[in-house]
């Protein structure tokens, strides 16, 4: 080997290299996302020069194309940024429900709730806007054209995706639901294999006409059109004129400090920023790094905050357009140290006896997250959904994309459980043009005023618990970014009142003493699949692939 060979070897291990524990280690700039496909394509453009915000365009579609059960452009999402001047702010690109929609519109003459109504088939669609953020996006932060942008996923789209053995799993599995939504035969009818490949045609034809006539193809052009008829004809409500008053909102981020750290979260009509900050204030005045991590003194704390945060999450939220949120109260210290007062170490809180504090919600655990960090220092966090695995099923064969089952994030009725055990309140009831509650928590973290960490996760109302502990992962107990995303987590939401668990990663001692002191636990094989990336002691990007998923960091 001669010396300049042996100093390139040498410069590329230095420059992204990997053990067990830590993660990809980059000088530059990094993309994680849930796979390989898109960080590529992300981290693509950023060598290529182009920002975060650029990549964020890129990467979106790209998921799109490679991540089909929750990547989309028929779904809808929030992204934070935080700029290298520290600027900080929060897109909402959240699915509108339909101008035709109403309150009870999934009830039946005696006001039951029709089963499957919200969640499978044309009634479940939300006005999509995917394509209407990055697009926003783009405008307000862009700096390459935006043709260099969606080339990436029409190219992927057309070469095709190799499929990984957890993708064949959910395809397979959902092969029944497939047949029972769509009323022809779709692309993914007859299920697909392990390293099988998908091209997506017709996907790709739809994708060059976005790139040609920009977002008006698919609010208003001929793309607008075909979605309508095709919706329209699968039973669904969505009309012309949903699509072209659908707008992308600006908002202000929710922002808070614990101990040292700066969190930046996302605000309603997420959930995620107000029950993280919750949450987090809940548990300041205690010493968590002496219970020790994923102690039974630990869990429990967090799940006592966690239960007070969801009862009022239930009551209080929904769309800020539409609905009182009492923000400054919810989030006062004082309040949220009342909330603790009734917490014990000894007994858990009964779930029942539990309500909103004086002052209910819904989701799947299919959407997915991604972090991107520039070589400009600029982050972004976003997370975008199309609500379950595959949303309504629906998939339009002509314009080669699924369409989201959003509507089932809200309340169908007020004070009863969606399919995920979620209570519905008032405050989140269907309303014409309304957003419907999320949990999705895109989140950046500063220290000492400087991006600290961008992370997020799929996982419905499992997403705010996994976004906390794993900053806590990384701020009490000092783990990097891998080892923060990778380790075992649980999760409680109020109702039901059990502790969900990744029950084989604990151990029967601490499992034994939390059923001891009176806890339920339900084994969640696995929760949520956090992406993320830290910036290291030595001032490095570190990713955070969850191995939960196919998840990818890609840096340089
Ligand atoms: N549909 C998942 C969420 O918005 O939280």
């Amino acid at each position: 080997m001669n010396r300049i060979f042996k100093i390139l070897i040498l410069l590329i291990l230095i420059t992204s290299c990997k053990n067990d524990n830590q993660g990809v280690i980059s000088e530059n700039a990094m993309v994680v996302s849930a796979r390989s496909e898109a960080s590529q394509i992300g981290i693509d453009i950023l060598k290529k020069g182009g920002n975060a915000f650029d990549a964020m365009v890129a990467t979106e579609l790209a998921l799109a194309v490679c991540y089909p059960s929750a990547g989309n452009i028929g779904g809808g999402g929030f992204m934070i940024y935080r700029k290298n001047d520290g600027e900080v702010g929060a897109l909402d690109y959240r699915e509108k429900a339909p101008k035709k929609s109403s309150r009870d519109m999934y009830l039946d003459d005696k006001g039951e709730i029709i089963e499957g109504l919200s969640m499978i088939g044309g009634l479940s669609i939300g006005v999509p806007g995917t394509i209407a953020g990055v697009f926003e996006v783009h405008d307000k932060f862009g700096s390459l054209p935006i043709e260099e942008l969606i080339k990436p996923a029409i190219d992927l789209a057309n070469k095709g995706v190799n499929v990984t053995e957890k993708q064949s799993e959910k395809i397979n599995e959902n092969l029944e639901y497939f047949k029972l939504a769509n009323k022809e035969p779709i692309l993914f009818s007859n299920g697909f294999k392990t390293n099988d490949t998908i091209k997506y045609k017709n996907l790709a034809s739809t994708l060059t006409r976005i790139m040609l006539n920009g977002k008006d193809e698919f609010y208003k052009g001929e793309t607008a059109k075909k979605l309508v008829k095709y919706i329209q004809k699968n039973d669904g409500i969505i009309s012309l004129n949903d699509l072209e008053d659908y707008k992308p909102v600006w908002r202000e981020p929710i922002i808070f400090n614990y101990d040292d750290l700066k969190i930046i979260s996302m605000s309603p009509p997420s959930s995620g920023g107000i029950c993280i900050s919750q949450i987090f204030k809940m548990i300041e005045p205690y010493d968590l790094k002496s219970y020790g991590h994923n102690s039974v003194d630990y869990i429990k704390l967090l799940v006592e905050a966690e239960r007070r945060s969801f009862a009022d999450r239930s009551h209080f939220l929904g769309d800020p357009d539409f609905t009182d949120i009492p923000l400054n109260d919810l989030l006062d210290k004082e309040y949220l140290k009342t909330r603790m007062e009734d917490f014990s170490f000894d007994k858990p809180t009964d779930s029942n006896e539990l309500s909103h504090g004086n002052i209910n919600i819904i989701e799947s655990d299919e959407t997915t997250h991604y972090s991107i960090v520039d070589k400009f220092g600029n982050a972004i966090a976003a997370t975008t959904t199309l609500n379950g695995s595959y949303g309504s099923k629906l998939y339009c064969e002509e314009l080669g994309f699924f369409l989201n089952n959003e509507m089932d994030d809200f309340s169908s009725k007020p004070g009863f459980p969606n399919m995920y055990g979620l209570i519905g309140g008032e405050a989140n009831k269907i309303e014409p043009e309304k957003r419907m509650l999320s949990s999705m928590t895109p989140t950046i973290v500063e220290k000492n005023n400087k991006l600290f960490m961008t992370l997020g996760t799929p996982g419905g109302s499992t997403i705010i618990t996994s976004v906390i502990q794993t900053i806590l992962n990384v701020h009490e107990f000092k783990m990097g970014m891998n080892e923060a995303v990778n380790s075992p987590r649980f999760h409680h939401q109020w109702m039901p009142d059990s502790i969900r668990i990744e029950s084989e990663r604990f151990d029967n001692k601490t499992k034994n003493a939390l059923i001891k002191s009176g806890y339920k636990l339900n084994d969640k094989g696995s929760i949520g699949r956090v992406d993320g990336i830290l910036i290291n002691s030595q001032n490095k990007l570190e990713g955070g692939a969850d191995k939960r998923g196919d998840d990818t960091a890609i840096g340089y």
